[in-house]
């Protein structure tokens, strides 16, 4: 089991000591093989994290998801990118550091006290558009150009919508998906949810996937066709 970074190991157990009750020995050890390299978030990742402890944003999308958010957006100069469930901005925050000037970012929620904070942390950022709507709505009537990276971190185009999520991508572009592994805040009886999720989308003949059992569970989708 890993724990925070070491694996939790039951090292030793003494059946019978001298005293007659038995001894749990319980180590975290420090895995041999481990990157040194850590990750380091954008000033505005910071800023937004701050406020949303101060509101407690129970939905944080993690650091892991971020960072890899921030590399797929840099792959794509002049990218066109959507964020579907901008809560906090945390997501974007990697987004906006991900994409150069030139691109630009969708960011999609219907709840626009947690967006409040998105829109003052990126009022002067002309790349970033935060439109507050319902996720599904917004996609079904959705007539603009396709995107290079859509981020489905909200109910529509994850478990809603996902065909028509999966359909604005472009070609060479990228769906990732996260919290496909049991989170706390899952909502009760939602395996089978996911489970039908990732067997769409590993039916999609359109797509390359790479599914990650790392951070909270992703998949990665490319399209190929
Ligand atoms: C997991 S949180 C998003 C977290 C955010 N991406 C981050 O990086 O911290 C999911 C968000 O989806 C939003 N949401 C839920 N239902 C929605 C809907 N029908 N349309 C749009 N947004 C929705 C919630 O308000 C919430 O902010």
């Amino acid at each position: 089991m890993i724990v925070k970074g070491n694996r939790l190991e039951i090292a030793f157990i003494d059946d019978e000591n001298a005293l007659g009750t038995k001894i749990l020995i319980i180590l975290l050890v420090k895995p041999k093989h481990m990157l040194n390299a850590s990750i380091n978030p954008p000033a505005t990742y910071s800023e937004i994290l701050k406020q949303s402890q101060a509101i407690q944003f129970s939905m944080p999308s993690d650091l892991e998801t971020g960072c890899l958010i921030r590399s797929l957006a840099a792959s794509k100069p002049g990218g066109v990118f959507l964020d579907i469930g901008t809560g906090t901005g945390l997501s974007l925050s990697w987004m906006a550091a991900g994409a150069d000037a030139e691109s630009t970012i969708i960011s999609i929620d219907n709840n626009a006290d947690y967006q409040q904070i998105a829109k003052s942390v990126f009022a002067d950022d002309e790349k970033v558009s935060i439109i507050c709507a319902d996720g599904a709505a917004w996609l079904k009537s959705y007539q603009g150009p396709l995107f290079d990276l859509v981020f489905a971190d909200a109910w529509p185009g994850k478990f809603e919508c996902l065909d028509k999520a999966l359909s604005l991508v472009k070609k060479g572009g990228f769906y990732l998906v996260d919290d496909l592994l049991p989170q706390p805040n899952w909502p009760q009886g939602h395996q089978p949810n996911v489970d039908q999720m990732q067997q769409t989308l590993q039916n999609r003949t359109d797509f390359v996937m790479t599914p990650f059992n790392w951070s909270t569970g992703l998949c990665l989708l490319t399209k190929v066709g």
